[in-house]
């Protein structure tokens, strides 16, 4: 039988995990359709239950319904998942929860070239995707900074973090004045800027010696990294995180190497 695989969230219809993930099942040829189902948020336990019973090979998760998936007694949350506390990727196969938001981060600075290991990293938001990065790139940075417009949840995470034994402090988004200068690593996880020409870190803060990475995916080239690429940073792009975190996903699922270039080909032609 044709396995099934599928997106849940609400709204779902401007997922580009189906094109995506459709491109790289077809390219190792792998019979399976990838769907996008709009699940209520009272309604997600029942969907995850549904999907096991038809036999649903792998879902993801996204918006509102990361942080419910976390929750729920019957998905059982690798590592990562349970302290990130949100849960974008399911093995319905063994009812197990993933956030590879956090590996698809770290995937997409590796790919261009950039070393986390005892670098000084600013992260600017303290949401889901801030959490991931936060912890993803925590405890191999030398230090790392959490900018948010709510300075408690910064310090929050920041806690946490500490905790965990990293080193890491919560800021306002005004002190980035003072943060962005010595950083080796800026990475913006709010969506400041998305579809829209506002950047969340003031441009003379910048310079060429630093690696800037931007979340936001729409447009491709945000005003930060724009304004990063004008004063010769190296940037990374939103689309390789999201084709990071896919391809991290189709792994999961599949166990195989997920066909990198066909999935960002399929990305940027949605995008
Ligand atoms: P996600 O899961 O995408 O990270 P989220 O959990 O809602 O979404 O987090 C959104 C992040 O963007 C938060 O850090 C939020 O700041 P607050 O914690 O103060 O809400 C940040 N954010 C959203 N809109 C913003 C804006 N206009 N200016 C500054 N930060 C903003």
């Amino acid at each position: 039988m044709m396995d099934t695989y599928g997106v849940i969230g609400d709204p779902v219809e401007h997922s580009l995990s189906p094109p995506m993930q459709r491109a790289a099942l077809q390219a190792l040829g792998i019979d399976a359709d990838y769907s996008r189902f709009r699940v209520r948020e009272g309604d997600v336990t029942e969907a995850l239950k549904g999907a096991r019973s038809l036999g649903v090979s792998g879902l993801n998760v996204t918006v509102p319904h990361k942080q419910r998936v976390a929750e729920l007694p019957i998905v059982v949350n690798d590592e990562t998942a349970d302290r990130i506390g949100a849960v974008n990727t399911v093995d319905m196969d063994r009812m197990k929860g993933y956030n590879t938001d956090a590996a698809g981060a770290r995937r997409a600075v590796e790919e261009a070239g950039v070393t986390i290991e005892d670098s000084r990293v600013v992260v600017v938001g303290a949401g889901g995707a801030g959490r991931a990065v936060a912890y993803e790139f925590g405890g191999d940075a030398a230090r790392i900074d959490i900018a948010n417009r709510t300075a408690s949840r910064a310090a929050d995470l920041a806690d946490e973090l500490s905790e965990e034994g990293f080193e890491a402090e919560g800021h306002a988004l005004e002190e980035l004045d003072s943060l962005v200068p010595s950083a080796d690593l800026v990475v913006n996880t709010t969506s400041v800027g998305m579809n829209e020409d506002v950047s969340p870190v003031p441009k003379n803060l910048l310079h060429g010696d630093q690696v800037v990475f931007d979340v936001v995916y729409t447009p491709l080239e945000t005003r930060l990294l724009r304004e990063a690429r004008s004063v010769g940073a190296r940037t990374v792009d939103g689309a390789s995180m999201l084709v990071h975190q896919g391809a991290e996903a189709f792994e999961i699922w599949t166990g195989r190497e997920a066909p990198v270039e066909e999935m960002l080909s399929a990305l940027k032609g949605e995008l």
